[in-house]
């Protein structure tokens, strides 16, 4: 029983393969273009026995369905995209290519395969596809969270490149009968995490002493899910969920930017206090993101009620687990800012 992880070297990906090795016995191949968001050093824990590593991208169909057939893949689960909201505004272009083609990509893979499967081993065979709350576009503070029956109605060029993932990965189901499965959950937060999004970008300056950014007013609001619950909801729907069907996950924990970057920098205070200062004095609003969506809440009543699932981390315990992670591993955070990094924050925040 082996199970295809599509962008596994990412921040999700990385995290739900460590979560696959620990909570079951399914052999894993990763499949990772290494793009700046993919990192081999998310595999240092793993027990490498149970899980292969193969450098390619989605888009490259021939190599999918050889993977496919040559391991007789049982599952794929596609977390591999862009996936950062700023780098689409800058450059739009990957994110129709990977995100759009690339799943269109993997499902003519898929497809092709799954229709040779013997009628036994077709009934076994799933299409997981991670997606985004951000495909709902955004709510008012007095509106209902998002429940799987709302409109998309994306506003960035990342969440319109995820919608449109998703509809393919419908159309995929309804005609032609692929066993198709899709999740929307909100924002995660974790270890791993590349630090282009809001937490570990704020640690990371915070411990360096330079300027913790928040856009605009910083009363947006985000529903925050620690990753490994993540992980559990992708492995329920995996295991239970009905095909065709589209699920909600969220944490039932909306903050606003503003409340997040305080509880990291108390968190920090108390466990490498600054020496003159304080590191909320590093905080500084900039100019606003473009097209910046107000508020994601997400109703995961589906699948609590369907599949028993429920967040399990609350954030309080969540946020300081991460904080801890990334003082204890700046090593991985230190190998990460390369030059490529360091270009990027000059082109988004100067
Ligand atoms: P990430 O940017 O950390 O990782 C993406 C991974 O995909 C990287 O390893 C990258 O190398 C790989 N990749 C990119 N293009 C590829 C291609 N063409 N072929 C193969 N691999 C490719 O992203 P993440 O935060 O781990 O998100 C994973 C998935 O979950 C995405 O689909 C994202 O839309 C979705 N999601 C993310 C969040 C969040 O808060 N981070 C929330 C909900 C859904
Ligand atoms: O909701 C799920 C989505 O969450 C995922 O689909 C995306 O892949 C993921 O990147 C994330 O999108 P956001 O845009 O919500 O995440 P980000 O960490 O970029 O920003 C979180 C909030 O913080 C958002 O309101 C913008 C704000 N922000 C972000 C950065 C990087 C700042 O104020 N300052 C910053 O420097």
């Amino acid at each position: 029983m082996t199970i295809l992880i599509t962008g596994g070297a990412g921040f999700i990906g990385s995290n739900f393969t460590q979560y696959c090795i620990k909570h079951t016995n399914q052999k894993i191949i990763v499949l990772d273009k290494l793009t700046y968001a993919g990192n081999l050093n998310n595999f240092e824990n793993l027990q490498k026995s149970k899980f292969k590593f193969v450098r390619g991208s989605i888009e490259d169909k021939e190599l999918v369905e050889s993977i496919l057939k040559k391991n007789k893949i049982v599952s794929v689960i596609n977390f591999a995209a862009e996936s950062h909201v700023d780098r689409s505004i800058h450059g739009p272009y990957e994110f129709i290519k990977t995100n759009i083609v690339g799943t269109f990509k993997l499902l003519e893979a898929s497809l092709t395969y799954y229709s040779k499967l013997s009628s036994s081993e077709a009934e076994k065979y799933k299409f997981l596809h991670v997606s985004t709350d951000e495909v709902y576009g955004s709510l008012r503070n007095n509106e209902n969270p998002f429940t799987e029956l709302n409109q998309f109605k994306p506003n960035s060029p990342y969440a319109a490149s995820k919608a449109s993932s998703d509809h393919l990965v419908r159309a995929f189901n309804k005609t032609y009968g692929l066993p198709t499965l899709i999740t929307n959950c909100s924002n995660n937060y974790g270890p791993y995490q590349f630090p282009e999004k809001l937490i570990p970008l704020i640690i990371l300056n915070a411990i360096n002493s330079k300027e913790i950014p928040i856009y605009g007013n910083g009363k947006q609001i985000r529903d925050w899910l620690y990753v490994e619950d993540h992980c559990s909801a992708i492995m329920a729907v995996l295991n239970n969920g009905k095909f065709g069907e589209t699920y909600n996950i969220g944490g039932l924990n909306e903050k606003t930017n503003l409340e997040v970057v305080n509880t990291v920098c108390d968190i920090l205070e108390e466990l490498k206090p600054r020496e003159k200062d304080k590191y909320k004095d590093l905080i500084k609003h900039v100019k606003d993101r473009p097209g910046h969506d107000q508020r994601y809440a997400i109703n995961s009543d589906k699948i609590s009620k369907e599949l028993g699932w429920y967040p399990s981390v609350k954030f309080e315990e969540g946020i300081r687990r991460t904080v801890k992670w990334y003082l204890n591993n700046l090593n991985w955070m230190n190998e990460i800012i390369s030059g490529d990094y360091k270009k990027w924050i000059k082109k988004n925040y100067f």
